[in-house]
């Protein structure tokens, strides 16, 4: 699936700190052309102009469309390929679920929940993958590999985080159903779920009291990335990642044959429904 000639391009969200600098740094060494994307200007510009000629910055907030679509376009119109996109950009919880103090509006009733971290962490994503797919598409032979940024938590369970818990959840589903659809265009689609990293994310007050033997290393994190970019046929895959090593984590088990045939075998049925029924028009 790599296309011809030239260096490959990737666009890495979240790249100015963290895991998506750390897979900037790493594709750069594997002769990539990477596009740091970040929320995060002033560190994002700084960090892309220490990194050479194939770096570069785009100032992108994910969690709006027009500045993702500008992010993907650009990356395309760069060098006239997308080869990767790492959706990785992510943010913890804004606001407690849990809150005793809810404020309330004019009526008495409690204000909306901040709900950032969905947009970010999740409606960001699918509207990445969303737009990959568009310039995956053009490239002169079409194709591409995604790899998304979930979490343990996607797997278990943050009981601190309840929003960022959903959104990694979501994300291990998004690519559980997409990847198998998209690779029949060549396109991959597999996500990382990894444990406990010393990055940014934590604050540093934590981070200094965190038991260390608990920190899984930027290593496996890049073991994971070779897996999934060295491979065009491996899609819908979800990887734990902790300490040093990759745990494959596949969807719960049938729990008995009637959901087997509806999980399995029942794609027929749902196309031809969706063909007679315009579900998709309207709300
Ligand atoms: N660090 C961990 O322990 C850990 C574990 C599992 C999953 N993750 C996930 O890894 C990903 C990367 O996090 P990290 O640990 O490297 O943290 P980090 O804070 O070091 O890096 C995250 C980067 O995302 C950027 N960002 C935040 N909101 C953005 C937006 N709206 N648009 C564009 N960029 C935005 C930040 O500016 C920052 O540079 C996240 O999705 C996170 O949930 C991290």
């Amino acid at each position: 699936m790599s296309q011809p000639g030239a260096k490959p391009v990737a666009i890495i969200t979240g790249a100015a700190s963290g895991i998506g600098l750390a897979v900037t740094q790493h594709l750069l060494s594997k002769n990539y052309r990477v596009v740091l994307a970040d929320v995060n200007a002033k560190q994002g510009e700084l960090v892309a102009g220490s990194l050479g000629p194939d770096a570069r910055f785009i100032h992108t907030d994910v969690s709006s469309y027009a500045s993702q679509a500008t992010l993907f376009s650009t990356a395309f119109a760069w060098h006239g390929r997308l080869d990767v996109a790492a959706l990785n950009a992510g943010i913890d919880d804004r606001q407690s679920l849990y809150e005793m103090q809810e404020e309330l509006d004019a009526d008495g009733i409690p204000k909306p929940l901040n709900l950032k971290t969905i947009d970010v962490n999740l409606n960001a994503v699918i509207q990445g993958l969303w737009l990959f797919k568009y310039y995956a598409r053009k490239n002169e032979k079409p194709g591409g590999k995604v790899v998304i940024t979930s979490s343990a938590a996607g797997l278990y369970a943050m009981t601190t985080n309840p929003q960022y818990t959903a959104s990694k959840y979501g994300l291990i589903g998004l690519t559980r159903a997409s990847g198998p659809v998209f690779v029949k265009e060549y396109i991959t689609v597999n996500c990382i779920c990894p444990a406990f990293l010393a990055t940014n994310l934590c604050p540093k007050q934590l981070l200094d009291k965190f038991p260390k033997e608990h920190i899984t290393p930027m290593s496996t994190v890049l073991k994971a990335f070779d897996t999934f970019l060295g491979d065009d046929k491996m899609t819908g895959q979800s990887v734990e990642l902790s300490l040093g090593k990759l745990y494959f984590r596949q969807q719960p088990e049938w729990a008995n044959e009637s959901q087997r045939w509806l999980g399995e075998d029942s794609d027929g049925f749902w196309e031809e429904a969706y063909e007679s029924v315009p579900v998709r028009d309207g709300v």
